[in-house]
This record gives C-alpha cells, structure tokens and sequence, in this order.
C-alpha cells in the first residue's frame, strides 16, 4: 500500500468515524494488514499539518520458541507421558517410559504428577489416576500461537520459564482526528473533555470574509484617497448629510436667489426645517458681502440677505459646504498652509436616469497658501491626474460663483477621441475668503470631481442603478476585484461632475 493510499484510507475511515481505535484493526483495501511503521510515517506527515493526533500502543506481543510449537502440535511433555501409561493396575515401568520417550519422559513426568494424573507403583512402575485428562498446556500454547498472547498472564509467565513462549515488543496506533470546534453535541455527549483539539495555527492565513465587501465606488474612493495622502493631504469631516444653506450657499458667495437654490435642485428639510447654528459674527460679514461687498473690493450682489434663508437645512449639495466651514477653521488660528480633501455623498434634485442619480459622491481638493496662482492650480492638476493615470488634461474657462477664474478640466478620451469634462476648480473668490478670516494674501485653489464615472468606467457599468440605489445586486459588490489605477485605465478613466 502505497504512502498516498495509507494518507486516504486513514482520512477516509477518520471522516467516517472520527477516530481508530487501533491501527491493527485497520486492513488495505485488500485485506491486508498494515505495514505499522508506514502508517506511523504517513501518521506523522498528517500530525504535522495538525490534521490527526495520534498516541503509540505499546503491545507485548507472545510467540512460542521452537519447542513450544512442537508442543502445540502434538501435545504437551506430560500430555505424552500420559498417553503412555496404559490405563489399569499395571501401569508401565519407568526405565521403559524412558526409552519410549526419552527427554520429554522426566520433564512430563513432574508435570504429570503435580497435575494428579498418575501415580507411583511400588519405586519401579507408573499408573493412571484418572481416566482422561486436558492437555492445559497445549490449549494454552495453541491460544498464544494464535492471539500472540494469553489472558492470564501467570500462564505465560510459567510458559516462559519453560522456554515454551517467548516475548517480543510491538506497537500500534490510536488514531483520531482533532476537534477543531467545540459543537453542540460534543458538549451534550461530554466529549469535549475527552477530545484532542487542533492547536491554533496563528501562522495560517484566514478565510476569506463572507462579509464586509466594499461598493465598487468605496474601493475607487481608496484609491483616490491614497492619491491624496501620497500628496500630503488631510480628510475632512464629511460625516454628515444636512448641511444649513449657509456653509452650503452663503459662505460660498452663491446669492440667495441663485437658481441652484431652487428645490428643483436641492432636497430641503421638512423636520427640522431650519438651524441657526453657524457663527454669528461671520453670518454678518457673509451678509455684507452679499449686499455691498463688505471687507472686500466687490460689490456684492445688492439685494436685502436675509438670514432665514441661510438657516435652511438642506441635504448638501456639494462637498464644497464642508470645505467653507473648514476654510473658516481654519482662519480662527494662526494662519498656516493646508491641504484638505474629502470624497463623499452629495444630494441633487434631479431626474434619474441610466446616468444620473439624486444622490452621488464627489472627491473634492483643497489647497490654502499664500500667493498661490492659477498656475499652481494648472500644475496641481496635472500631477493629480497624472497619479490617475491620465495623461491629457486641459482647461475652459467656467464659471462657478465662489470660485474667479473658474475652470473645467477636460480629457482626452482615445475612445471616444473626443476630449470630456472630467472636473471643475477654481480659485476661490476673496468675497468667499475674507469673510471666513483668511489673511487677504492667502489664496485657496480648490477641484471637485465625481466619484460615479470612474467608477463606472472603472468596472464597466453601464447604468448608473446597477451601481447604487435599490436595484443593486448585492453579489457582484461580493464579487468586483478591487481597483488600482494604472496608466492603461487611465486613459480611459474620464468623469463628468454634475
Ligand atoms: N463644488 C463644485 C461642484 O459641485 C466643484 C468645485 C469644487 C468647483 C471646488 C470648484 C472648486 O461642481
């Protein structure tokens, strides 16, 4: 039997019953019994990957020396002896016993007498005591010649010392395969305190999780995080949905009639509907600003800002909301340069189609020094896309109403040999930035993308619901690779912000 047949027939019999007794009951396929010492070398092999325990069986084992199986073929010394002398008064005389026998005569005679079989007559002559006799010591070599031992063991003690049986040392094993889990019924039956448990292997590598998948757009969000923090970035606080209209809108220099104010374009809260928790002191100088100009050398919007607008709650309409508030963080301290980044959801009123959603993320870069320039913003961008994998960008002018000079990023798509709006920036106005604080040197260059696009371009998804919402099948979240930028893909990786 063959190391690999022995491995298979032990797991096998192992996964039947859980453990073998012992491994002298365990035949080949053939019948056969087992090369002990070849089971205990593929043992070893399966102890060694702590699939099976096993303990050693030392066993005595008994086999009868020359004479001894003389004896158990044709009977013991004081058996013959027996047979010799007939049966009645008359007996037989020793000499003759002798010569009939020879050897065997003195050593069966001793026996024979101790076991009462026959008698003196006079000093010269042998008879028979009893009638018929049991050859004991036969049966009992004849059970050691076929057990390899004897149940009582003062029986192979006195075989021994008649040089009749001799002992030799031999082994099997007890085989069981380890519990690696305490179970119900191990606990029911009381197993579990008898059971050999595997050990903990803290080296093996764990099963995949079940569970705890990214979304497609969770795993292209990590990517453009390690972009950020390959750049020296920081993440903003995003963790939360409602925003007021005033870190929204206001705070960004969007009046206060602007159309994308409109609940066409933004959800609005019913309950709570509206907070005035935002500075009191800045919502003055953003209300200036909007009239006249304030600190600033515009000026302004002219019209009455009203401060229950600005205390709206909305669902955010950009992550831009969260970057004012920082930016004003920012400028309660000492002034020093900063570079913040956030990707998360945005909320839009809009139509939904195969491509649009009321709800989708966008990743957003921020960046505060002094004398920063547009060039610095052409430069930035061309390294942050680059880390994309795109090669290709270019700049139109836009217009955004907190951002001077505004512009969207556009792509060469090889594909569509076309070139796509992939992003917006600008530089934030001073009419954002002086009301928040900021040093009048300091400038603030700032882009947003979609996190959707790429994403969808990314795993080849065609239409949008397939991605996020209710219709998406759970299992190809499961079931998506993870996503890594590379140059090839990068190429192809264009999105449009809303
Ligand atoms: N907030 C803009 C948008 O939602 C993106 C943007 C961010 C533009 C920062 C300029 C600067 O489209």
């Amino acid at each position: 039997t063959s190391a690999e047949d022995l491995q298979t027939l032990v797991l096998t019999t192992l996964d039947k019953g859980g453990h073998i007794h012992d491994s002298k009951d365990l035949t080949a396929l053939d019948g056969q019994p087992l090369d002990q010492l070849n089971l205990l070398g593929v043992l070893n092999s399966l102890k060694s990957r702590d699939m099976v325990d096993y303990d050693t069986i030392d066993r005595e084992i008994w086999v009868l020396t020359d004479e001894g199986r003389d004896l158990a073929d044709t009977g013991s010394h004081e058996a013959r002896v027996f047979s010799a002398v007939p049966p009645g008064d008359d007996g037989i005389a020793i000499a003759e016993l002798q010569n009939l026998l020879g050897e065997a005569a003195k050593i069966g005679q001793g026996k024979a007498f101790k076991n009462r079989w026959i008698n003196k007559k006079g000093t010269t002559h042998l008879v028979r005591t009893v009638e018929s006799i049991v050859d004991q010591t036969q049966v009992d070599l004849r059970e050691i010649r076929d057990t390899q031992t004897h149940k009582d063991a003062k029986v192979l003690v006195e075989l021994k010392k008649r040089k009749l049986v001799d002992k030799r040392s031999n082994f099997s094993l007890t085989i069981e395969k380890q519990a690696t889990d305490i179970t119900f019924e191990m606990l029911q039956t009381g197993e579990w305190k008898t059971a050999s448990f595997k050990k903990y292997n803290f080296d093996a590598v764990g099963l995949a999780p079940q569970g705890g998948h990214l979304h497609p757009l969770m795993k292209v969000r990590e990517e453009f995080r390690h972009i950020f923090f390959e750049m020296g970035f920081e993440e903003m606080p995003t963790n939360k949905f409602v925003e007021s209209s005033f870190w929204n809108f206001d705070a960004l220099f969007q009046p206060q009639q602007h159309p994308a104010r409109d609940s066409h374009d933004t959800f609005f809260l019913k309950d709570p509907a509206t907070s005035d928790r935002f500075p009191a002191d800045l919502a003055e100088k953003v209300k200036r600003t909007h009239e006249n100009g304030g600190d600033t050398t515009s000026t302004g919007y002219n019209y009455r800002w009203k401060r229950e607008e600005a205390e709206k709650l909305i669902l955010r309409t950009h992550t831009t909301a969260v970057s004012s508030y920082m930016l004003y963080k920012l400028a309660q301290e000492e002034f020093r340069p900063a570079k913040y980044f956030s990707i998360d959801r945005v909320f839009r009123n809009e139509s939904v189609d195969a491509t649009h959603l009321a709800e989708f993320h966008q990743v957003e870069g921020v960046i505060a020094d002094r004398g920063l320039t547009l060039g610095d913003l052409i430069g930035f961008m061309d390294v942050f896309f680059k880390k994309m994998g795109i090669e290709r960008i270019r700049f139109k002018p836009a217009y955004n109403p907190y951002t001077e000079p505004s512009m969207e990023i556009f792509s060469y798509h090889p594909g569509l040999k076309q070139w796509v709006e992939i992003g917006n920036s600008g530089m934030f106005r001073p009419e954002m930035l002086i009301p928040l604080g900021l040093p009048p040197d300091v400038r603030v260059i700032a882009w947003g993308l979609g996190l959707e696009r790429p994403t969808m371009i990314k795993y080849g998804i065609s239409n949008i619901r397939d991605l996020l919402g209710h219709k998406v099948n759970l299992a190809m979240i499961k079931d998506y690779p993870i996503c890594r930028f590379d140059k090839k893909m990068g190429r192809e990786l264009v999105g449009v912000v809303q």
